[in-house]
């Protein structure tokens, strides 16, 4: 029996291998590609999430979404990956059209024909999902379970000391998911730091696969890679969205998991977009959040590995 997933992402270079990932999966189903700002416009994700899913050989819709946060100005992140968010490939040019239809409205209209059967993961601000719980609270139930990636653990973030790009572009959109009662289980950046990193060597070692998505994933990963080592402390491409996807195809892959009660710094500008994890429960609020701490990294490069060859 497939599992399925509704993927949302804000799609440029890890936000591709995830989506890569998850297509070439087994036993999986990716039911819908919902699009959101986030990396960058939403048509350029869209553009990227459609030639990502022609890669694969597949005929998964691709729903646009919101433009913009709920209430900030919308911020990109084109520096980080490079222009068109897809490293030296530059503008992609898928043949197929996004599909008909808003994704938010999709997105409700989907887990209610199928409560309890679908698993929702993200890979971008969280927008798109919080617009959806707004308009339709009750989808919070219908979702089976819900991956993010997202937040930083109590920990340095990668677009402030304190915060993670996908939470603090939309930190009221976060606020909002994160108290609607939906199982998540958050995946922060700092999981695809260290030994989760794809070392250069690595990287050489997954271009030599020769496949066109090995070639694709080395190529759009190209300036990732760069502006990883030279301004945030990697020893090679860190994969936050790629992690966060095979976490959800195998849950064992996290190692250690607790629930606690998170939730998301909005007011001042120093900690906007922190996610404030109570480990200790000081704060003696009910947990609301599943937090992984931990993969084990070798079984998840082994994942990626096998959806490249
Ligand atoms: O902070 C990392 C996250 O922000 C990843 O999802 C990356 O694609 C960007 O969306
Ligand atoms: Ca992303």
């Amino acid at each position: 029996m497939p599992r399925h997933f509704i993927i949302d992402t804000d799609t440029a270079s890890d936000d591709a291998v995830a989506l890569i990932m998850a297509l070439q999966w087994p036993d999986v189903e990716v039911d819908a590609i919902l699009v959101t700002y986030g990396n960058l416009p939403v048509t350029t994700g869209s553009t990227n999430a459609r030639y990502t899913v022609e890669l694969c050989g597949k005929a998964t819709p691709v729903y646009e979404g919101c433009v913009k946060p709920l209430l900030r100005d919308v911020a990109h992140a084109e520096e980080y990956h490079g222009p068109e968010g897809m490293g030296i490939l530059g503008r992609l040019f898928p043949k197929r059209p996004a599909a008909e239809g808003h994704a938010v409205p999709e997105l409700i209209r989907r887990c209610q024909a199928a409560p309890g059967e679908i698993t929702l993961v993200t890979l971008g601000p969280l927008t798109n999902i919080a617009a959806a719980l707004m308009i339709e609270p009750r989808l919070a139930e219908w979702v089976k379970q819900c991956y993010v990636m997202g937040g930083a653990a109590n920990c340095v973030g990668n677009v402030t000391p304190g915060a993670e790009f996908n939470i603090w572009c939309d930190p009221e959109a976060a606020r909002i998911v994160f108290h609607s009662g939906m199982s998540i289980l958050m995946v922060g950046w700092e999981i695809s730091r260290f030994d989760a990193v794809i070392s250069e060597q690595e990287m050489q070692e997954i271009k030599a696969f020769g496949t066109d998505r090995a070639r694709f994933t080395f190529d759009c990963n190209a300036r990732a890679l760069q502006y990883g080592v030279e301004f945030q402390a990697a020893r090679g491409l860190m994969l936050p969205d790629p992690i966060t996807v095979a976490i959800a195809i195998d849950p064992s892959l996290c190692t250690r998991r607790s629930w606690h009660y998170v939730d998301v710094a909005c007011a001042e500008e120093l900690t906007r977009g922190m996610t404030v994890v109570d480990e200790l429960s000081v704060t003696g609020k009910r947990p609301n959040i599943e937090v992984c701490w931990a993969i084990d990294a070798p079984r998840w490069k082994k994942m990626l590995y096998a959806t490249l060859r």
